[in-house]
Order: structure tokens, then sequence, then C-alpha cells
């Protein structure tokens, strides 16, 4: 297998880029070892800790795989009040396990974007060492803007899919091409930025997949989210498999192949990985992910956000799943990063990392 990956970052074809997607058997944990040597020597050892905050899941979207799109009438719509987000975020910023709090929420463009602009500069006025990550969705670049000179640090949005068509099938509201637009947007405005996509949907093959990691790497993200696709009930889409059902090594291949096409990305092991796998973000970890992301949103709200079912610790607390995170890591042999963990693309003079000024 040595021969089979002689390449990583930029020099990593499509050509080479395929055969990997189909690694099997010893050719994978070749693979697997050689991503996680390509994570050790880019990244380091210490896993960065990224909170995050489910603060509402009322959505003016559809999207055909979400379970909290629109139309689904079954979750119990919730908006966290501002002065309990900044609780929230106080309490994540005085445990200091986490460095970064990740601000979540369905898309609900025009109506919350100053109340956002405001809790973001509450946070920093708060928890000045807190790194502060929105991912809301769609917007046009003022706004974006606006976040960023509120003190936004960072920006999570999913290209989901690199196939325009099948982006339009999915999505009836909205073209890859402005997808794109947001994620060009957000990087011209010195936003540290993160794509990704899901892996699995239906009507995707290997070529998607590619295509999508290849995608990340021409835009250059800080950051790279990547999960399994899984139905739900309550979607249009909730009798349409994971294409790589019967694959699931599909699922830690393609975080391997990413982290070896995107070597200096921050890969998060993402929870729909547990969703699938008991140990599920343990073993991405050990495949080229190197960020850990805990969930913080109060346990009430918990099932009212599950954009996907057999989401785990949605009856846990939010303190044990910082105490699991410490469990986790330790086992993994693995210490927790201290600190934000900015963009390791970030030269280290541009920006400002003390707390104190
Ligand atoms: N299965 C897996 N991931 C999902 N997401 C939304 N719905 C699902 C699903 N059914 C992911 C999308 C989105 C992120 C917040 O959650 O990739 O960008
Ligand atoms: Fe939530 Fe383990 S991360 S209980």
């Amino acid at each position: 297998m040595e021969n089979s990956f002689p390449h990583h970052g930029k020099t990593l074809t499509r050509e080479n880029l395929l055969p990997l997607l189909r690694a099997t058997d010893a050719d994978l944990s070749a693979l697997y070892a050689r991503a996680d040597a390509v994570r050790r020597e880019n990244c380091g050892d210490a896993v960065p800790i990224r909170a995050i905050l489910e603060f509402s899941n009322v959505c003016a979207n559809d999207c055909l795989y979400c379970g909290i799109r629109a139309s689904n009438p079954d979750p119990i719509r919730y908006q966290m009040a501002a002065a309990d987000i900044r609780a929230a975020a106080r309490q994540i910023a005085g445990e200091e396990i986490a460095g970064t709090i990740v601000l979540q929420a369905g898309e609900t463009p025009g109506a919350s974007d100053d109340a956002i602009a405001a809790l973001i500069r509450d946070i920093k006025t708060d928890c000045p060492a807190l790194a502060i990550t929105l991912s809301v969705g769609n917007r046009p670049r003022h706004v974006y803007a606006r976040w960023r000179d509120a003190g936004m640090d960072r920006y999570l949005l999913r290209f989901e899919t690199s196939d325009a068509a099948l982006f339009a099938r999915l999505h009836p509201a909205g073209t890859l091409a402005e997808r794109l637009r947001c994620l060009r947007d957000l990087q011209a405005l010195g936003v540290q930025t993160g794509g990704g996509f899901m892996i699995g949907l239906p009507g995707e093959t290997v070529e998607t997949l590619a295509d999508n990691i290849l995608l990340c790497r021409e835009f250059d993200f800080d950051m790279i989210g990547i999960g399994p696709y899984i139905p739900h009930p309550g979607t249009p889409l909730s009798h349409a498999p994971n294409v790589y059902a019967d694959d699931p090594d599909m699922f830690f291949r393609a975080i391997a192949v990413l982290r070896l096409a995107t070597p200096l990305a921050h890969i998060p092991a993402t929870t729909a990985f547990d969703a699938l796998f008991s140990d599920g973000r343990d073993r991405a970890l050990q495949c080229g992910a190197n960020v850990f992301m805990p969930n913080a949103t109060p346990r009430p709200y918990r099932r009212a956000y599950q954009l996907y079912p057999g989401k785990p610790c949605v009856d846990e607390e939010a303190l044990n799943c910082s105490r699991c995170v410490q469990h986790r890591l330790h086992t993994l042999g693995r210490p927790i990063a201290p600190g934000p963990s900015h963009s390791l693309k970030m030269k280290s003079d541009s920006h400002v990392l003390n707390p104190d000024s």
C-alpha cells in the first residue's frame, strides 16, 4: 500500500484519490495509519475542544434530509433566551476544557441577525478568551461582516455536496452556487471558515465523494466537518438509505483521505459518527480527525435538536459531556489542547490571541 499513497496535500490527484476511497482490508489499516501520522505531523496530538450550543431549532428551510426542516411538525420548537445563552457561554469558559463555543441554530434569515450580533458582543465581553464560531446558514455578506465586527472568529457552513444537481434536489430553497458564494464571502472577510459535506447522500457516488474532498482542498478551508448522512423518519428521505450502509468503513476512509488531501485543516470527529458506532468519534480521531465537539446544549432542548436519529448524548447534562470527553481523550492518550486553537493556517501575527488585550 505504501506506493498507493505517495502523495498528500496538493499533489494528491483525483486519480490517486479514488483508489484510496476503495481501499480494503490490509490497505485500509495502512491508510488509517498514514492519515493518523499526517494528522500528528501537522496538528499534533492535542485535541482542540469546541463546545456546541444548539440555541434554537427554529428553521425557515426545508432541506430534505434534516430533522428540524420547517415542514416537520414533530420537534417542539425552541429559542433559548439571550441571557441563558450568555450564561451557558460563561459556564463553558469557566470549565476551561473547551476554548471555543460553537453557536448553532436553524436558519432564520433577517429576523435574528441583530440579536445574534448583540449576543456575540455580550459573550466576548463576558468571556474574552473564548473563541466564537457561528453556524446559522446562508446570509448576505454584509450580515457576515456585521457579525465579524461584533467579534465572531469563525463560521461553519457545510456545502453538503459538490454535485450541483444533487444539491438542488435536496435544497428546495437554494443552489450550490449560492452556498459557495457565502463561503467565499466569509473567507474574503477574514473569518476562519469551515466547509464540509455529508457522506453517503442518496444519489451520490464515490466520484462525488472524491470531488467533495477536492472542493474542500480548493477552498483551503480552515475547518472541514464531514459525517455520515443518516435518514430521519420525519423527512421525505426517511426511506432513502445511506449509499454506504453496507460499507460503513467508507465513513472512516473519507476522514482518512480528507486528512491526506488537506493536512492543515482542523477536522472534527463529528457527532454523527457516534450515532452509527458507539466509538465512532474515537475511531475518527485515530484515522485523521483532530478536533472534538461535545454537546453543550441544556438537556431540555437536546431531544428537539435531532437533525438525524440516534444522536448521542440527548439524555446527558452538558457537564457529563465535558467529563466524557476528558475520559475518552485520556483513553486515547490524547491531551486536550489549551486555548482557542485557531486555524492552523493563520500566520501567528494575524490574530489577537491575548485575552488581556
Ligand atoms: N444526517 C446526517 N447529517 C445531517 N445534517 C443535517 N441532517 C442530517 C442527517 N439527516 C448535517 C448537515 C448540516 C449539519 C449541521 O448537520 O451536514 O450542515
Ligand atoms: Fe456526551 Fe459522551 S460526549 S456523553
